[in-house]
C-alpha cells in the first residue's frame, strides 16, 4: 500500500515536471539512469526541430545535435564520467558555478537549423528523494545572436586595429619626411651659402690656372732654348756652373713633374666646381619654373639621351613604358631626378655589363616611374641614410652624396614620394610616384615658390 502510494507520487511528480518543462521557455530535456529520454519540452522541439514524440522513450538525443552517436553532457553525468577525461569535452566544458555537480559548455552546432547555431548547454544531475542519482537534465540556450554580434564586434575591432596600424605607419612616414625635409631645408641654406662663397674664388683660380698653364709653356720653351744655347758658351767655367745648378734643382725632374702637378690640380679644381654646381642646384631646387602638363616618358627619354654616354658601356637600357596620362609638374626638375637615378644605377653596376630598366605606370590619380638596376644593391644599414645630404658610399670624386637628397626634395615639391627596394648583390629599384595634378594648396605665386636662400 505504501509502495503503491509511492508509485503514484513519482508518477504525479513526473507529470508535474512535464507540465513545468513544457511551460518553460528554455529548451530542456531529461534522461534517466539508462540514458532514455523522459522529457523533451516544447522549447526543445522548437529549437532543435525534433518532436517530443520522436524523442521521448529513445536514447537518440544525440541526433538533435550530431550526425553520429556520441555522449552529451547529460550522459556523462549519468555515467559519472568527468568531462575532463573525455576528449570531446576536455577543452570546452567548465563546472557550473551555480549548481553543484553540473557542467556547462558552449559550442557551435553546424547541423542545427539552416546555418547552424551556437548553443550554451548546461547539464545537471537529477536526484531522487533518497539523494540517489535518477538521471540528468540538460538545458540549451541559443546564443547564436550573441555570438554573431561578438564576431562582428571582433571583426570591427580587428579592422579598427588594422586601420590604426596603417595610420601609425603613415604618420611615421610623414614624420620621417618632415625630418628629412627639415634637414633638407637647413642643409639647403648651408649649401647655398657655401656654394656662393666658394664659387667666386674657384672661378678665378680656375681661370688663373688656364693662364698659368700658358705661362709655364712659354717658360719651358724658353728653358729649352737656353739649354740648347749652353753648348755655345765660350766660358767652360760658366758652362760647368750651369750644369751643377741644373743638377742641384733637378731641372729634368721639375720639367716632368710640373705638368703632372698642374694636371692633377686642374682635375681637383674641376671636381670642386662640380660639387659647387651640385650645391647650387641643390639649394635652388625650386628656381622659377613653370608648372606644366607633361608626359613623363618624354622627360625620361631626353634624360636618357643626355646620360647615354655615361651609361652606354656599363649597361643596356630597357624601356618598359606603361600607358600614362600627362601630369602637372616641373619637367626639368623631374628630368634631374631621373638623371640622378640613372647615374646612380650606372654607378651601381660593376665591371660586368648590367641592365637598367625604366618603367612607367599609373594607378588611379597617381603616376609613377621607376629606375631599376641589377647592380650592387644597398646595404640594409645604409637604406635609411641614402637620402641624407652628403651621404655617399662612393670614392672621393665620384659622388657628392647630393643626388638623392636633391631628388627627394624635388619629388616632395611635387607632393609625391620616392621609394627604394634593394637587395644586396642583386640590385635596386627606385620608384617615384607623383600625383597627376598638383594639390590646390600648392597653387601659389611663383615668388612664394622660391627657396628662401639664394
Ligand atoms: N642604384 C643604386 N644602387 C646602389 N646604391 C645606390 C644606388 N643609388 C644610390 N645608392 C647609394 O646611395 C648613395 C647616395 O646616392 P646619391 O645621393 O646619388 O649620392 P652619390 O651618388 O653622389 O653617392 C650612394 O653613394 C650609394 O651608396
Ligand atoms: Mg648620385
Amino acid at each position: 500500500m505504501s509502495s503503491f502510494h509511492h508509485e503514484r507520487t513519482v508518477e504525479h511528480a513526473t507529470v508535474a515536471l512535464s507540465e513545468l518543462l513544457d511551460g518553460h521557455p528554455v529548451a530542456t530535456f531529461v534522461i534517466d539512469n539508462a540514458h532514455v529520454i523522459t522529457h523533451w519540452n516544447k522549447a526543445c522541439e522548437h529549437l532543435l526541430g525534433w518532436s517530443t514524440q520522436e524523442m521521448v522513450g529513445t536514447r537518440h538525443h544525440w541526433r538533435a545535435f550530431y550526425t553520429r552517436p556520441r555522449p552529451l553532457l547529460a550522459d556523462l553525468i549519468v555515467d559519472a564520467v568527468d568531462p575532463a577525461s573525455d576528449r570531446n569535452f576536455r577543452d570546452k566544458y567548465r563546472p557550473s558555478t551555480l549548481i553543484d555537480g553540473a557542467y556547462e559548455e558552449e559550442d557551435f552546432f553546424p547541423n542545427i537549423g539552416a546555418a547552424g547555431h551556437w548553443l550554451q548547454l548546461t547539464a545537471a544531475p537529477l536526484r531522487g528523494h533518497d539523494g540517489r542519482l535518477a538521471g540528468a537534465i540538460q538545458s540549451l540556450r541559443d546564443v547564436t545572436e550573441r555570438r554573431v554580434a561578438e564576431n562582428a564586434l571582433r571583426q570591427a575591432h580587428d579592422k579598427l586595429e588594422h586601420t590604426v596600424r596603417q595610420r601609425t605607419a603613415q604618420l611615421t612616414r610623414t614624420q620621417q619626411q618632415l625630418v628629412q625635409s627639415d634637414k633638407l631645408a637647413s642643409i639647403g641654406q648651408l649649401a647655398a651659402g657655401v656654394a656662393h662663397e666658394i664659387n667666386n674664388p674657384i672661378g678665378y683660380i680656375f681661370s688663373n690656372f688656364g693662364t698659368l698653364q700658358g705661362y709655364l709653356d712659354s717658360l719651358f720653351t724658353m728653358l729649352d732654348a737656353y739649354r740648347a744655347a749652353e753648348a755655345a758658351l765660350a766660358d767652360p767655367a760658366l758652362a760647368q756652373r750651369l750644369q751643377a745648378l741644373r743638377q742641384q734643382v733637378e731641372l729634368d725632374f721639375l720639367r716632368e713633374d710640373i705638368p703632372t702637378l698642374m694636371q692633377e690640380s686642374r682635375e681637383g679644381i674641376v671636381r670642386v666646381r662640380h660639387i659647387v654646381q651640385d650645391l647650387k642646384d641643390f639649394s635652388r631646387v625650386d628656381s622659377a619654373q613653370e608648372w606644366v602638363w607633361a608626359d613623363l616618358r618624354q622627360g625620361l627619354d631626353s634624360t636618357l639621351n643626355i646620360v647615354a654616354n655615361e651609361i652606354r658601356y656599363t649597361a643596356e637600357v630597357v624601356r618598359e613604358y606603361g600607358e600614362i596620362p600627362d601630369i602637372e609638374c616641373l619637367p626639368l626638375q623631374l628630368n634631374q631626378v631621373a638623371m640622378n637615378l640613372l647615374v646612380n644605377a650606372a654607378h651601381a653596376i660593376g665591371p660586368a655589363r648590367g641592365r637598367i630598366t625604366l618603367r612607367t605606370g599609373c594607378d588611379g590619380e597617381q603616376v609613377w616611374f621607376s629606375v631599376g638596376d641589377n647592380g650592387c644593391g644597398i646595404a640594409p644599414q645604409d637604406l635609411g641614410r641614402i637620402f641624407d645630404p652628403f651621404f655617399t658610399t662612393k670614392e672621393v670624386g665620384k659622388g657628392t652624396g647630393l643626388g638623392l637628397s636633391l631628388s627627394y626634395g624635388i619629388v616632395q615639391k611635387h607632393q609625391g614620394r620616392i621609394e627604394v627596394e634593394s637587395a644586396l648583390g642583386q640590385g635596386s629599384t627606385f620608384r617615384v610616384t607623383l600625383p597627376r595634378r598638383r594639390a590646390a594648396t600648392e597653387e601659389r605665386k611663383p615668388s612664394d615658390n622660391d627657396h628662401p636662400v639664394r
